[in-house]
């Protein structure tokens, strides 16, 4: 009887610690200030990343529009999504964001962003990418 209660509780902390070690990412308060640090000098409305790709990051709307080819985030699949793939480093060098030209390291906005951040990301895209 005992042994069977322990069993049952033991379950449920289980069951506590697997959902705590994936927290719900809010596209405000995470996802937003990354986005604005590292990627809005150039994809605001009159800068060379937003003229050339046609994309913004000006808002979760924008970010959600996409570039004028179409949109880069697919909301549960951040393996499909290429917001997440040029910043995770998985395609073509040329488009890795930031771009990592001499020019743009030489002013202080080329470097990657970190693997935590990188994480951030992905998960809020998993989760659905909601403008939370
Ligand atoms: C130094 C300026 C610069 C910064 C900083 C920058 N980008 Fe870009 N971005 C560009 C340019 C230029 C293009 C157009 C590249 C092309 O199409 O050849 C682009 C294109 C893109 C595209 C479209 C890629 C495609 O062709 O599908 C995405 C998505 C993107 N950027 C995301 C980001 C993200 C996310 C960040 C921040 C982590 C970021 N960018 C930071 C300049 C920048």
């Amino acid at each position: 009887m005992i042994s069977t209660r322990l069993y049952a509780l033991s379950l449920v902390a289980t069951g506590v610690l697997l959902t705590g070690c994936e927290q719900q990412v809010s596209y405000t308060e995470d996802v937003q200030p990354i986005l604005f640090a590292s990627c809005l000098s150039c994809h605001d409305q009159d800068s060379e990343g937003y003229l050339n790709s046609g994309f913004s990051l000006d808002s979760y709307e924008a970010v959600m529009k996409g570039t004028k080819f179409g949109a880069v985030v697919v909301p549960g699949s951040s393996e499909s999504s290429s917001l997440y793939l040029v910043v995770a480093h998985k395609t073509a060098s040329e488009i890795h964001m930031p771009p990592h030209t001499d020019d743009a390291l030489a002013e202080g906005r080329g470097v990657s962003l970190t693997d935590e951040q990188i994480e951030t990301l992905k998960l809020w895209i998993d989760q659905g990418a909601l403008n939370n």
